[in-house]
């Protein structure tokens, strides 16, 4: 975020570098049909820095349960850790737009209950919008706030937090009535406010139809390349978790192998005092 400018005159404005535009819901919104979206989830500070040259959209997903605390699914996140993770991301990025998931239980029982809660995450964070899960039941809460001040990403599909009721991490929309019901959740959230939506897990040719009967950029996760956009966790794209990735994961790196090697070699060093050498230790100045 850009510090607050103090007037000193016109030689300290003159080497002070212009600051960056921070992508805004609008201009996300506006993005429905051109140029894909690239959006990639963020939790820390360091990955933020990373990504923000490349990324329109850094998603502070509640993922993070499962990618940074080991949980088996996201249901035990809450809304303190999301405001802890978006306010190191959300600080750090200065040029996408963040959005920060709304855990589950922190929204699902009543449009003033999500209000409560999405007020504090923007307030407390400094992102721009919050995501939350579900279809049609959802629609309610996401016109209450977005008609509030709190832009809103939808998500339908494979919503993780409905894991249970799901059945597991599934591919959804496999037959015309799943399928009839999904394309029903999206217009129903893109009617009633939504800035963007993401659409997970579904079969290909839903994706597709979704991206074209709703108004606003679809963001795809395990979903089409017809999207508008497309998502994916960064620790699963960087190759962190080694093989245990889903099949709609492509790895562009496999950053578990440098850092094994950057380990291994650290720990023999360790070993054979070879770590720290001359440069890392303070020598007594010579008097
Ligand atoms: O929680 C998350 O990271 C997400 C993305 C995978 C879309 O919802």
């Amino acid at each position: 975020m850009t510090e607050p400018t103090v007037e000193t005159g016109s030689d300290s404005r003159a080497a002070r570098p212009t600051p960056a535009r921070r992508t805004s819901v609008r201009d996300i919104q506006a993005r429905k049909g051109g140029t894909p979206l690239v959006c990639l989830t963020a939790y820390t500070a360091p990955m933020a820095r990373l990504l923000d040259a490349h990324a329109d959209l850094l998603l502070v997903g509640d993922s993070l349960g499962m990618a940074v605390y080991g949980l088996d699914t996201t249901l035990d996140v809450s809304v303190e850790m999301m405001i802890n993770h978006g306010r190191a991301v959300a600080k750090t990025a200065e040029r996408a737009c963040v959005v920060v998931d709304l855990p589950f239980g922190s929204y699902q029982e009543s449009p003033e209950q999500a209000f409560r809660n999405a007020a504090t995450v923007l307030a407390r964070t400094g992102a721009s919008a919050v995501k939350l899960e579900g279809g049609q039941e959802m629609a309610e809460t996401v016109r209450f706030l977005s008609a509030r001040g709190i832009p809103v990403m939808g998500h339908v599909g494979l919503t993780p937090q409905a894991v249970n009721q799901l059945g597991g991490f599934r591919v959804q929309g496999r037959d015309e009535a799943a399928a009839e019901r999904i394309r029903g959740d999206a217009t129903a959230i893109a009617r009633a406010g939504a800035f963007a939506i993401v659409v997970e897990g579904v079969i290909e040719p839903l994706a597709r139809e979704i991206t074209r009967a709703v108004k606003i950029p679809t963001v795809g996760i395990g979903a089409s390349a017809d999207c508008d956009g497309q998502v994916l966790v960064s620790e699963d794209m960087l190759g962190l978790f080694g093989e245990n990735t889903p099949r709609f994961v492509k790895h562009y790196a496999r950053l578990d192998q440098t850092i094994d090697a950057a380990v291994r070699q650290y720990a023999e060093e360790v070993r054979q005092r070879g770590f720290p050498e001359a440069a890392h230790v303070t020598r007594p100045r010579q008097s």
